[in-house]
Formats: C-alpha cells, sequence, structure tokens
C-alpha cells in the first residue's frame, strides 16, 4: 500500500514548494513509483513539477453526468476518464484534482471516483498530495489514510496557532493520520527559540525549518519549475535532511531512472 504524505498549512506559506521538493527528494533516493496528487482547484503542482497538465477529475466527474457515451457504463467510462487525467512524467504519475462539484447530486459520480482512486493509488509506492489553503479543505482531503501529515507554516505565532487549529480538525474529523509534523518554511537565520516554545505548547512536533532561499525566489521571478533547483539551494538540501530523518536515511536505492533518457525533471542546462 502506498505510503502517503499530505501537504496542508494556511495560503501562501509554501505547501507547493515543499510539495515538489518531497517529490523531488524521492525521486532522486529512487523511492518510485511515486503519485503527485494536485488537490488544489487552482492547480499549479505541475507548473513547479515542470509539467503540462491536460485533464482533471473534476473534468471526469462533471462529464460522467452529461456525456457518457451510448453504450458504455457510467463505471468504464470513470475508470477512462481517471486514467485520462494521469500525465505519466519521467519518474512519477500527476493527477489533479480540479474544481470540487458544482451544484446537483454526484454521489455516485463520487462514489465511483473513490473506487477508482483507491485502485490507483496501490499502484504506488508513494503518493504526495499539495493541498488547498485553509481548514475547510482538510475535510475534504482526498488521501484518507495518510501516513505523515506536514503542516507548513511560516515562523510567526500565528503560523503556528494555524498548524495547531489544523492538528485539532484532523481530530475532529477523525481522519486517519498515523503522524503529523510541523515544518516552518522561509526561515530567514535560525529558527527563534519563541517558534520552538509555541510549538512544544501547542503540542506540536517540529519536523524541521526551511531557510528563506533566493534561489527559490529567482526561480519563481523567471517561471522555471522547482523540480529542477540544484542540489546545492538551502531549501532542497532542508527538505531532504527532513525527509531522511522523517523516512529513515535509507542508502539510495535503485536510481537507475534517474540517469535514464525518461529523466525529463532534471535540466542541467538551466542558468542558474
Ligand atoms: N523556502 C523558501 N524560500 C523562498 N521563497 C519561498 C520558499 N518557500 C516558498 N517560497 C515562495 O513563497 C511563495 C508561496 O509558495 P507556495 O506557492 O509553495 O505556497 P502555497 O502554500 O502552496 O500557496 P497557496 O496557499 O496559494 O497554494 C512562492 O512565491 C514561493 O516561491
Ligand atoms: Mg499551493
Amino acid at each position: 500500500m502506498a505510503f502517503q504524505i499530505a501537504l496542508v498549512g494556511k495560503g501562501g506559506t509554501g505547501k507547493t514548494t515543499i510539495a515538489t521538493l518531497v517529490i523531488r527528494y524521492l525521486l532522486e533516493r529512487g523511492r518510485t513509483p511515486i503519485l503527485a496528487v494536485d488537490a488544489d482547484a487552482n492547480s499549479n503542482l505541475n507548473d513547479m513539477l515542470g509539467v503540462e497538465l491536460r485533464r482533471t477529475v473534476g473534468e471526469a466527474r462533471e462529464e460522467m453526468k452529461t456525456s457518457v457515451p451510448v453504450g458504455m457504463t457510467k463505471e468504464v467510462f470513470m475508470e477512462y476518464k481517471v486514467q485520462e487525467a494521469l500525465t505519466e512524467c519521467g519518474g512519477f504519475d500527476l493527477l489533479a484534482m480540479g474544481r470540487p462539484e458544482g451544484p446537483g447530486c454526484y454521489c455516485y459520480a463520487n462514489t465511483l471516483l473513490s473506487k477508482y482512486l483507491g485502485l490507483l493509488l496501490k499502484n504506488y509506492r508513494y503518493v504526495v498530495t499539495d493541498n488547498e489553503a485553509g481548514l475547510e479543505h482538510i475535510s475534504r482531503l482526498t488521501t484518507r489514510d495518510v501516513e505523515l501529515m506536514l503542516v507548513v507554516t511560516d515562523p510567526t505565532q500565528r503560523g503556528i496557532t494555524t498548524a495547531a487549529r489544523i492538528r485539532d480538525l484532523t481530530k475532529e474529523l477523525k481522519l486517519s493520520v498515523a503522524s503529523l509534523k510541523v515544518i516552518v518554511n522561509r526561515c530567514p537565520g535560525e529558527v527563534d527559540s519563541l517558534i520552538i516554545e509555541q510549538l512544544e505548547r501547542k503540542g506540536l512536533e517540529l519536523a524541521g525549518v526551511v531557510p528563506m532561499d533566493e534561489l527559490v525566489l529567482r526561480f519563481d521571478l523567471e517561471g522555471v519549475p522547482m523540480i529542477q533547483l540544484p542540489p546545492e539551494s538551502p531549501a532542497v538540501r532542508a527538505v531532504s535532511r527532513i525527509m531522511d530523518r522523517i523516512l529513515g536515511a535509507e542508502a539510495t536505492e535503485d536510481a537507475s531512472w534517474a540517469r535514464g533518457s525518461e529523466n525529463n525533471w532534471k535540466n542541467e542546462s538551466v542558468a542558474l
């Protein structure tokens, strides 16, 4: 069964950036196959991964209400559409959930969707989900059995308070989250002791700190996919250390895919 990692947190804290760097980490370690899930209706994980988005699961759900061809069952149609929404990239696949449902009843479509997404997840070793900002979206988490929930926050008291609310909500909603840890992102230097104290007071576990990284800003400015950040990027290094600590710094597994021709995420020619 896939090990599911979900990135959550308030708006603009760096969820999509960190999700991308987690995927980069897994790819680099040969911990594949990976499914990247963009659960944000304003999808942009694909941009950071350098992948063109074709269709979304939301579109499949809409089409099931109106466009099932005569002679095709809804089951077969949905299975086909979920496959169609899956973009295969070098070393990982990407699935964008798209918009939540509009007005009307989607019960049957959603039942079928859950079934096929459940089957799909079985094909992967890791599933990394980038979620929409805000608390209300937690209840719509695409991935139900989350092994690792990473709450991304900025280094502020308000940020930590939101992280604690997210933790409380996952408990209230009885989501199955095996481990919840906080990543303090865009730290201007050493993480302040006030932040550490507040995390402790709220009973939150710190996964680690990701520094403010000029390269991330530069890539964002130039529109270069974050997955192509060089190994010396402080953010890349910090996320690698965090993931090593969490997953165990196993010896690099078979990373032969990374040397293969399908390796389209790593573009050595990117000017820094
Ligand atoms: N460690 C970092 N150093 C510098 N800039 C960063 C860092 N992490 C993220 N950023 C920048 O912060 C901005 C927000 O990042 P990102 O889009 O990943 O956040 P988000 O939480 O996914 O936002 P949203 O809630 O809108 O989905 C981006 O411009 C990104 O480049
Ligand atoms: Mg985002």
